[in-house]
């Protein structure tokens, strides 16, 4: 299948893309976060193609994308003591980059959720994917636009190199506001458990409970929290000092640093973060570069650590599983 490529701004792109997703295709869509593969959540034949075009394992559910807020109560059931919690989060983070793990309701087709009791749900803030789940008229199941085990893609380039002649269709909109995946939370006793750390930060979460770092509900294994789920296929090593670390003698070595470096000797390609140390710049280029040092065939790439606080969070947290692979 030949697959084409259109510009989000273009009103033919949008209705073309609901076109094919009421068909049962598949079609990569841009969202705040990074691109995903989307597919009609409802209907599990469309959603098969998603897990055929990454060649993604069926244990491994999906984040289904709801058109508007009052899909909530038919996908999801729940209980009468977390929705108050639930009310209160998505008032204040949807549409946006946070995903809620609730009890699913029978209508949720199996293969979305590979079987769990549990669907991952959110609401992207995109204008183009709004569009096109809001014209669908219905819930969108849509992982990161890559194959299984890659690094997300940020731009639809990056989802051609992955896809291409898999699927039919990518809208382009260009690189998104954010950069790394959604924050994904679960809730547990009036508590906030972060199973993925993303752009809706700790901080951010605490003013509405609790909060408890990367505890997976029990009998879930879910490989995108496994640590070495974010993988270039270069080795990646995280030094703490820049200042102290030198390149081997006769070895390639890519050098991803979180600001400007002041002497980068030795290294045989570099790539910034962010020269001024901003946290979220350094978030949206984070994968564009690991891909770009990935291409490079180098034999190591040195990644500087970043500090852990806000988004830095998320960004150590892609590093530590791209280092772990
Ligand atoms: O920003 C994002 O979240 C992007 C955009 C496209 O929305 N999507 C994304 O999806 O990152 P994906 O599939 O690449 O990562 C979702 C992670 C996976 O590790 C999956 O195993 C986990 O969420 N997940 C999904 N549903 C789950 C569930 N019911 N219980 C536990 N983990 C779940
Ligand atoms: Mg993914």
């Amino acid at each position: 299948m030949r697959t084409e490529v259109l510009d989000a701004g273009e009103p033919a792109t949008i209705s073309r893309a609901v076109q094919l997703l009421r068909a049962g295709e598949t079609v990569a869509l841009p969202t705040e976060t990074v691109y995903g593969l989307a597919a009609d959540a409802l209907n599990p034949s469309a959603v098969a193609k998603i897990f055929a075009a990454k060649q993604r394992p069926k244990f491994n559910p999906l984040i289904v994308h709801l058109p508007a807020r009052d899909w909530l109560d038919r996908i999801a059931t729940i209980a009468a003591s977390e929705r108050r919690m639930v009310e209160r989060l998505t008032d204040r983070f949807w549409p946006g980059p946070l995903t809620i793990l609730v009890p699913r309701s029978p209508l949720v087709p199996d293969i979305t959720t590979a079987g769990l009791i549990t669907v991952a749900v959110r609401m992207s803030e995109h204008p183009a994917f709004s569009a096109i789940c809001a014209g669908l008229d219905r819930p969108l199941a849509a992982p990161s636009a890559n194959r299984f085990g890659h690094v997300s893609p940020t731009t639809a380039q990056h989802v051609l190199s992955e896809l291409e002649d898999r699927i039919p269709l990518i809208v382009d909109a260009g690189p998104p506001k954010h950069g790394v995946e959604s924050t994904i939370v679960s809730l547990r006793g009036g508590g906030i458990d972060i199973l993925r750390s993303g752009p809706v930060t700790r901080k951010e979460l605490e003013e509405f409970g609790k909060v408890n770092r990367a505890r997976l509900p029990e009998k879930i294994i879910a490989p995108g929290m496994l640590p070495t789920h974010y993988a270039p296929l270069t080795p990646l090593r995280l030094v703490s000092e820049l200042s102290k670390y030198a390149p081997a003698k006769g070895k390639q070595v890519g050098l991803l640093a979180w600001r400007s470096v002041k002497n980068a000797k030795g290294f045989a390609e570099v790539r910034c973060l962010s020269e001024k140390a901003d946290m979220r710049e350094a978030a949206t280029n984070l994968f564009r570069y690991l891909r770009e040092l990935d291409a490079l065939k180098l034999d190591l790439i040195v990644a500087e650590q970043v500090p852990e606080e806000g988004l830095g969070v998320a960004i150590m947290d892609r590093l530590r599983r791209a280092a772990a692979a």
